[in-house]
């Protein structure tokens, strides 16, 4: 029997981890893996899931992007996948999940795709695809607090677009690409998922250790230096914006933005779109 390239048997031979990813799960479709994996891990002692689980699958039914948004992807073309964490960091670290899971995601890419990666603030991957920057990876990190306010859980889940035709990629209001239309290759979903959870270990590990992730991550920032309009939650039901430049991103991955009239803002990423072109 030829197995799936995803599956629990051709994976986790091949995992150069020691514990990302030594419970694995690969499922033909589901919801959601961030659901799923938030379902699991909720669902108490009988089926405690330890950290470094994982779940790919082949197809989500309601893949969730950041504000909720939807992430979609037709079957078998795109690495779906989320990781259950217990960090047990500070409520302020939690923007270090991002920042690792970003360089681990580009990391991957580089090497097993290689092409140049970069990141824009809060959470997108792009890859240079002839004509400027697109994004090719998203992020969604759901996390959780304990009563002390300690982040305990967090499900980082990861969506790349891997072996996408133009028409199969969705209509975005930005510039999107695959890595085989970045490239010219086909890709392989199983290289770059087993990349991305060493990468994603490797990150996280150091992180653990104390080591900030900050600055690895910042320079391979687009959004430094360019005029930006930010989408600030509604106040009474209607839309704001901030308008003015990336300055920088601070120490916890807060984006500083300057006002033309020389104020500058802190600006959270949970709550916020940037509107600018990836040029
Ligand atoms: C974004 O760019 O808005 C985030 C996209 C995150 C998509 C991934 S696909 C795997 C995981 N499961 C989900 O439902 N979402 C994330």
């Amino acid at each position: 029997m030829i197995e799936h390239e995803l599956s629990a048997t051709a994976v986790q031979p091949l995992l150069a981890t020691q514990w990302i990813g030594r419970t694995y799960h690969y499922l033909e479709q589901v919801d959601s893996t961030n659901t799923w994996l938030q379902a699991m891990a909720a669902a108490g002692d009988a089926g405690n899931p330890p950290a470094g689980t994982v779940v790919a699958v082949d197809y989500q039914t309601a893949g969730r992007g950041r504000l909720a948004r939807r992430w979609e992807a037709p079957v078998g073309t795109s690495l779906l996948f989320s990781i259950l964490l217990r960090p047990n960091w500070s409520a302020e670290q939690g923007m270090w999940l991002t920042m690792i899971a970003s360089l681990a995601a580009a990391e991957a890419i580089e090497q097993t795709a290689a092409v140049p990666v970069r990141l824009k603030w809060p959470n997108d991957i792009l890859v240079e695809a002839g004509d400027g920057w697109r994004k090719v990876a998203g992020l969604l990190v759901d996390t959780q607090f304990d009563a002390a306010g300690t982040l305990s859980t967090a499900i980082v889940g990861i969506g790349i677009n891997v072996n996408q035709t133009a028409a199969q990629l969705p209509d975005t209001l930005y510039p999107i690409t695959s890595l085989r239309l970045a490239t010219g290759h086909i890709q392989s979903r199983q290289s770059l998922l087993l990349a991305c959870l060493e990468r994603l270990e490797a990150q996280y590990e150091a992180a653990n250790n104390g080591r900030s992730p900050h600055n690895a991550w910042y320079n391979r920032l687009i959004t430094i230096g360019k005029v930006v309009t930010v989408s600030l939650p509604p106040v009474n039901g209607t839309a704001t914006y901030l308008e003015g430049t990336a300055e920088a991103v601070d120490h916890w991955g807060r984006l500083l933005v300057r006002t033309p009239s020389g104020e500058l803002h802190t600006v959270d990423a949970g709550d916020v779109t940037l509107h600018k072109r990836m040029e």
